[in-house]
């Protein structure tokens, strides 16, 4: 299907720059070189996954067809795998045959890295290793520093390795040690996000193997675009949209998908987003929350941290808990601009140095019923959806 997330698309729009950098830095592989290694991030949906799909299998068959480089690909998805341990099980298990898997548990580290080593080996010629979601390894990411130099310290002689890590957590990159960045990071590719016209013509080239012509109104895609351009510039949340839209036209037994419907899929996507950003959150996590919507709801927002940690101690009261430290507030406060559920924007004040004003990036009235769904301040959450009536704040 697709509008679905796993449709792999036939045709990439709108990244020929990025396509271009990216052939660039594999360019060695076609030549019979030693591959780079390649560190691409941008932040979710901007395409990372789709366009490294769609070269490396254009890439392969390119190879295929000139027959002089003996090219292997080997993918791994890291989201669900924690460790360097858990990697590189999923890659010994992914190379040998059914049946011949290894334990996930149970063996040292380096016995596991020897076994990966000897499969890469049996590979022999080129072999590219793609690393998707990377960050999720975390600490634990000794393999980012051996793979990269297996070669160098000869574990490695009929094969030669090419590593391609993906991210869409900046930060991961900055805390990897100098020395994982020097080879890992060999050549940084960046993928900005999308603007409206970008996506709308993603959302466009979608539509007409989705969509039968006629079923949508004109105006459909642009808003699409244009609220996932404000939002997030990720294609993956326009074609939500997107698809969501033709759900909820389709259940309301229309023949055509109309803007209205593109704003229900919102709220309902919005909704979602900010149900699962709360199940995420401790108590102190969503009595932070819940600070910040007190004061939209006064409609006193962009609200300074200080400020907000006042509504905070005055909502632990009403709740019966004890307070945290600012400090530790203040970490929450991050945490929901991270889930995307508040926008932050940082001030200088001179001589008092910076701080951080924050407001809800979401829905005043998303954010309000989620909450009224997991604490229990029924009489606190009424007396802020009153006032937030009186101010007009929706
Ligand atoms: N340039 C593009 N042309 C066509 N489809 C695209 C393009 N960019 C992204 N898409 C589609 O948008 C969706 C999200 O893209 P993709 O999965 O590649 O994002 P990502 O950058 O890997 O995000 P994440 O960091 O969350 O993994 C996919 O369905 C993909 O096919
Ligand atoms: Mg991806």
């Amino acid at each position: 299907m697709p509008l679905s997330e796993s449709y792999q698309p036939e045709e990439i729009e709108e990244r020929d720059e990025e396509i271009a950098a990216y052939m660039d830095a594999l360019q060695p592989i076609v030549d019979g070189w030693e591959p780079n290694n390649v560190f691409l991030y941008g932040n979710t949906g901007v395409g990372k996954t789709a366009v490294t799909e769609y070269l490396l299998s254009m890439l392969q068959e390119d190879v295929k067809a000139y027959g002089d480089v003996d090219l292997s690909v080997l993918s791994i998805n890291c989201k669900t795998l924690n460790s360097s341990y858990q990697v590189a099980v999923e890659m010994v298990n992914t190379l040998r045959p059914t049946g011949a898997e290894i334990s996930s548990t149970g063996y040292p580290q380096q016995t596991v890295f020897k076994k990966l080593y000897d499969e890469l080996e049996a590979l022999s010629g080129t072999v590219v290793i793609v690393l998707d979601e990377i960050d999720s390894i975390g600490d634990q990411d000794e393999l980012l520093y051996e793979l990269p130099r297996a070669q160098a310290n000869g574990y490695l002689e009929d094969t030669s390795l090419g590593v391609i890590g993906i991210s869409n957590d900046f930060k991961f990159r900055d805390k990897l040690d100098p020395r994982v960045q020097d080879t890992l990071c060999e050549r940084e590719l960046q993928f900005p996000p999308y603007d409206a016209p970008e996506l709308t013509n993603i959302l466009s080239s979608r539509a007409d193997i989705a969509i039968n012509e006629g079923a949508y109104e004109q105006g459909v895609l642009n808003l699409c675009a244009a609220l996932a351009a404000r939002d997030s510039g990720s294609a993956r949340q326009a074609l939500d949209l997107l698809r969501l839209a033709g759900e909820i036209a389709e259940n309301a037994e229309t023949t055509r998908i109309q803007e209205q419907h593109v704003e229900q899929a919102r709220t309902k996507l919005e909704q979602e987003r900010v149900e699962e950003g709360m199940r995420e959150l401790t108590v102190h996590g969503r009595l932070a929350l819940l600070a910040v919507i007190a004061k939209a709801a006064a409609d006193e927002t962009p609200c300074r941290n200080r400020e907000l940690y006042e509504e905070y101690q005055r909502l632990c009261e009403q709740a019966g808990t004890d307070p945290l430290v600012q400090r530790s507030v203040h970490n929450h406060l991050s945490d929901l601009r991270m889930f995307g559920i508040l926008s932050a924007k940082e001030n200088r004040s001179g001589s008092r140095g910076n701080y951080y004003s924050y407001e809800l990036n979401v829905p005043f009235e998303s954010a309000v019923e989620a909450m009224s769904d997991v604490l229990h301040l029924d009489t606190e959450i009424t007396q802020i959806k009153k006032r937030a009536t009186h101010n007009e704040v929706r």
